[in-house]
């Protein structure tokens, strides 16, 4: 197995937890998979909504929650790939997750919510991002977890500053 390397960004607001979406959207290209994992209510729509945002250029684009849809689909801009927003939260039968065509998704980028329920392992490039409650549940702790390609993508993101 490759190996695996972790970033923990402790008790960050949703503005900082924005503007880590808003520091790894550019960094992502097409046939990406972001796992986003935590409770609900952690934030992984936030998350994503952020990511989406800033991918596309449009500040206040709806990018309302795929819960019900299972999967929203972002069309490309400006050179960047088509995003599927995907929420597995709801799904029943392992059939539903083959008909949402997430294995056809090279060419775009997926924002996944709810990955454990894929029932099985995270392509080997997943971009892993678990969200933790923190203190008392104002602010979360943002795990990354990813393998070597993510790793030389992220070399550069100790520039920021989250947390207090
Ligand atoms: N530090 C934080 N990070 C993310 N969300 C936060 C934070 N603090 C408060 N919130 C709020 O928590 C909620 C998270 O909801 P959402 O993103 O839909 O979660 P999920 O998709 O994980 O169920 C939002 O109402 C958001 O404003
Ligand atoms: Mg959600």
């Amino acid at each position: 197995m490759e190996q695996m390397h972790s970033r923990i960004f402790e008790n960050v607001t949703r503005e900082e937890l924005e503007r880590l979406a808003h520091l790894l959207a550019p960094l992502s290209t097409r046939g990406d998979f972001i796992a986003l994992k935590g409770e609900l209510g952690s934030g992984k729509t936030t998350f994503a909504r952020a990511y989406i945002r800033t991918a596309l250029g449009e500040a206040n684009l709806d990018v309302p929650s795929p819960t019900y849809t299972l999967i929203q689909n972002y069309p490309g801009k400006g050179g960047y790939p088509e995003i599927l927003h995907v929420d597995l939260y709801r799904i029943e039968r392992p059939e539903e997750i083959r008909e949402l065509g997430l294995e056809d998704a090279s060419g775009s980028i997926v924002l996944l919510e709810w990955p454990e329920r894929l029932g099985k392992n995270l392509p080997e490039e997943t971009l892993l991002v678990s969200l933790d409650f923190s203190s008392g549940g104002k602010t979360r702790n943002a795990t990354l977890n990813f393998g070597p390609g993510w790793q030389r993508r992220l070399k550069n993101l100790h520039l920021i500053r989250t947390g207090g």
